[in-house]
């Protein structure tokens, strides 16, 4: 008999730092993930087993499939916004393709055991594109089918992905002789600028605010990459993760869309300077615009809505722009770094 589990992909990664911490908690299925990094080791302590390897090895995805029974995917390996300019096929290959073999591993997964395979997925609001500040300050609180005309290849390849993950969901293999779709159980969550105090991002563009956060912890200046009046939607991260949590245990009967936005604070990049440095009075932050990165920031939203998170399966962030900083970010990052 093959074992049942959760796969979790990119997990070395950031938010799924804090995933394998809270899905180990809650001890309720064993663990596998799929990284082409190892784990920090008191990760992998806490899963039944670490794959080294990557989500584009397809006789390695046959071979999970083989060993195990999987009806829970978080697929979280992707190239980020700011990396993916530079290297726009391989962002293609790992972002889009990537997905894609997962989709088609857990409709096979699915097919096999019965049961469809609850498919958790975490796009962006990179999935946005606002043409012009103007626009963007009149958009406001952009909803999930609003501005959907993203000007990065990131922004492309998560909202293709959403696109993806519906069809297989509702629509796959549409013209087959026998019913094939609903083995996947398609879930997406459009995350905001993410900031961790354990784990520092690397390769996005809404990095400036955990990179000031976490310079200032260390003792080193920074140079803040956007405007200070520069404003985008961000969460703290064990938010993130109740997020994906609760979404991916919600009753598939309340959900009414595949896509939800999640907000949680939404500062000017000088609030988030002005909270930093009353906490790190000796924090040196200074700003030198990158015009091309502050253009991808700028067609982000200022914020978004998320009622439809909020109504269907109870999303409720618990830290606001106060909390996320002085209960979670400061007090732990600062036992981080001492
Ligand atoms: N944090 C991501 C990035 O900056 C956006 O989802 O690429």
């Amino acid at each position: 008999m093959r074992k049942s589990v959760v796969l979790i992909t990119g997990a070395s990664g950031e938010i799924g730092h804090g995933l394998i911490a809270r899905l180990a908690e809650d001890n309720r299925r064993a663990i596998i993930t799929l990284d082409l990094n190892p784990l920090a080791s008191e990760l992998a302590a806490l899963v039944r087993q670490q794959i080294v390897g990557s989500i584009l090895d397809t006789q390695l995805l046959d071979r999970i499939l083989a060993e195990y029974e999987v009806d829970l995917v978080f697929h979280l390996a992707a190239l980020l916004s700011t990396r993916c300019e530079f290297t726009p096929t391989s962002a293609h290959r790992v972002n889009v393709e990537g997905t894609m073999n997962l989709l088609e591993f857990a409709q096979k997964q699915g097919e096999s055991h019965g049961r469809p395979v609850v498919f958790l997925y975490p796009s962006s609001i990179a999935a946005y594109g606002l043409p012009s500040l103007e626009a963007k300050v009149r958009a406001g609180r952009v909803k999930e089918d609003e501005h959907n005309h993203p000007t990065t290849m990131y922004g492309c390849n998560k909202l293709y992905c959403e696109h993806l993950g519906r069809y297989y969901a509702r629509h796959y293999k549409q013209l087959a002789a026998v019913p094939l779709a609903s083995k996947v159980d398609f879930r997406c969550i459009r995350f905001p600028g993410l900031i961790s105090a354990v784990t520092i991002p690397s390769g996005g563009t809404s990095d400036y605010a955990p990179e000031m956060l976490h310079a200032a912890a260390e003792g080193k200046p920074y140079a803040c990459f956007v405007r200070p009046d520069t404003r985008i939607p961000f969460m703290a991260m064990p938010d993130a993760v109740d997020a994906l949590v609760q979404l991916a245990a919600a009753p598939r009967d309340a959900l009414t869309q595949p896509v939800y936005n999640v907000g949680a604070f939404n500062p000017s990049a000088e609030e988030v300077r002005r909270i930093v440095v009353a906490a790190f009075p000796r924090a040196e932050i200074t700003t030198e615009v990158d015009i091309k990165r502050q253009r991808i920031v700028d067609s982000w939203p200022q914020d978004v809505d998320d009622s439809a998170a909020r109504r269907d399966w109870g999303f409720r962030p618990r830290y606001g722009l106060d909390g996320a900083f002085h209960e979670y970010l400061i007090p732990t990052i600062s036992q981080c770094y001492r």
